[in-house]
């Protein structure tokens, strides 16, 4: 398959409390993607702190780690062409209010701070980020 990556995606404590896991997974499915691993758990501190490392100094990390601590996530990898750009336009921009109509958090979600879906950003958070969840 042309360029077939592999790409990490997890439904937040949000989008679980809302019911819309049947509902990202349908998207994923029906974009033509495969799901080659997946499981609802609550993360721990120490797993969130890893997974947002990037974000340590940012003002919001704090609220970050809270949030993504604070109910059950269903985690995922995810296959396809271009499986890692192409899981970031189906998500759509961080911010729902420019998340174009059509994509997850544009049809589904209205603040950026609880925007339903995680994707890994790149190839090598994709790595880093499956080996963290599934390693
Ligand atoms: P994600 O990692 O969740 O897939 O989201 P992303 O790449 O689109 O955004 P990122 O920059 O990695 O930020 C991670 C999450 O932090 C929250 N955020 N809040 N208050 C703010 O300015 C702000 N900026 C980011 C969002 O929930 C975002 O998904
Ligand atoms: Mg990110």
């Amino acid at each position: 398959m042309p360029n077939s990556q592999q790409t990490f995606i997890m439904v937040k404590p949000d989008g679980v409390k809302r019911r819309l896991v049947g509902e990202v997974i349908k998207r994923i499915e029906v974009k033509g993607y495969e799901l080659r691993e997946m499981k609802l758990f609550t993360i721990d501190e120490t797993l969130a702190k890893k997974h947002y490392a990037e974000h340590v100094e940012r003002p919001f990390f704090g609220e970050l780690v809270d949030f993504i601590t604070s109910g059950p996530v269903v985690a995922m990898v995810v296959e396809g062409p271009d499986a890692v750009a192409g899981m970031r336009v189906l998500m759509g921009a961080t911010n729902p209010l420019e998340a174009t109509p059509g994509s997850i958090r544009g049809d589904l979600a209205t603040l950026i701070g609880e925007n339903i879906v995680h994707g890994s950003d790149s190839p090598q958070s994709a790595e880093r980020e499956i080996n963290l969840f599934f390693g």
